[in-house]
């Protein structure tokens, strides 16, 4: 069902790797509430063309950048003002990767050039993004910029290793862009720190399965999907959110707030 949240507005959305990444989802619902955007991602994920099927069923061109090229990222703003036809009115930000991850290391012995590649295209990547829209002055006010966090920034999980420190800078990334973009035009920047989800940067994450059910078993409401992501992004870039910024916003049907359910305590039982 559509509601025409995004009606008029002009957007960015990167991430769309195949049709399980949450960006895809967001890409579907903003086209659905009547939003044109352009679509990135780094030139190397775009080899294996699944991104054209996107920009086919959302009308949309894609416009390759790296995340972590300012060049790159400044091209991205200033073409898709061209195709677009104006400043951008919302910008998701749906990137993340560490081969500390991939390869399996534990984090008391991370390799520091893949810590600092993680942050980079993880986290400082964003700070990016704002950065080149900010200096073009690409975004219309009242702009939402959103990021897409994990709460193993907050609090310790131990297969995480060096994306918990990634996503701490993110969200605080979020915070400080978010207040000066806020003084400067009125531009709102959140993240959303979403449930474990099935997607390729999800499951290249050791033991995620098991781990994806534990979590759908102590959350009330279970683990949000991609497509209830999708949601609640088009929510933030829409009118209905617009005095909500800075802040980082739980999206995992009640997992953060939950100690420990029946389902769990029933699964370490020895009865
Ligand atoms: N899947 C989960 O369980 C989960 C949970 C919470 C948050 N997140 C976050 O959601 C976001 C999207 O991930 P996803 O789960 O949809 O997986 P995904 O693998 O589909 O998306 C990750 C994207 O990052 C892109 N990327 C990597 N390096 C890049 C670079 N240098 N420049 C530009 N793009 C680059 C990839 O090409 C890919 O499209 C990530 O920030 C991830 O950390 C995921």
């Amino acid at each position: 069902m559509s509601y025409n949240l995004l009606k008029g507005k002009r957007g960015i959305i990167s991430g769309a790797l195949d049709a399980n990444s949450i960006a895809w989802k967001v890409a579907e619902k903003a086209h659905e509430e009547g939003a044109i955007f352009t679509l990135t991602n780094a030139p190397i994920a775009m080899r294996m063309g699944e991104i054209n099927k996107l920009a086919e069923k959302t009308g949309s061109k894609i416009i390759p950048a790296d995340a972590t090229n300012m060049d790159e990222l400044k091209n991205l703003f200033t073409q898709s003002q061209e195709i677009l036809g104006g400043k951008i009115d919302f910008v998701l930000h749906s990137i993340g990767m560490s081969a500390n991850i991939r390869k399996n290391i534990p984090y008391p012995e991370l390799n520091y050039d893949y810590y600092m590649k993680s942050v980079d295209v993880s986290s400082m990547s964003f700070h990016k993004m704002m950065s080149a829209a900010y200096q073009l002055d690409a975004m219309n006010e009242w702009g939402s910029v959103v990021g897409l966090s994990y709460i193993a920034s907050q609090r310790t999980f131990s297969f995480y290793t060096d994306m918990a420190d990634a996503k701490a800078m993110l969200e605080s990334i979020a915070r400080s862009f978010g207040y000066h973009y806020g003084k400067h035009k009125n531009v709102r920047v959140n993240t959303i720190s979403q449930s474990p989800t099935k997607t390729t940067a999800g499951s290249g994450i050791k033991g995620f399965e098991d781990f994806y059910d534990y979590a759908q078993k102590l959350s009330p409401l279970g683990n949000a999907t991609a497509e209830d992501c999708a949601n609640y992004c088009i929510l933030m870039f829409s009118d209905l959110s617009r005095m909500v910024t800075m802040q980082n916003l739980f999206h995992d049907g009640g997992y953060s707030m939950t100690g420990v359910s029946n389902e769990v305590m029933e699964m370490v039982s020895k009865k």
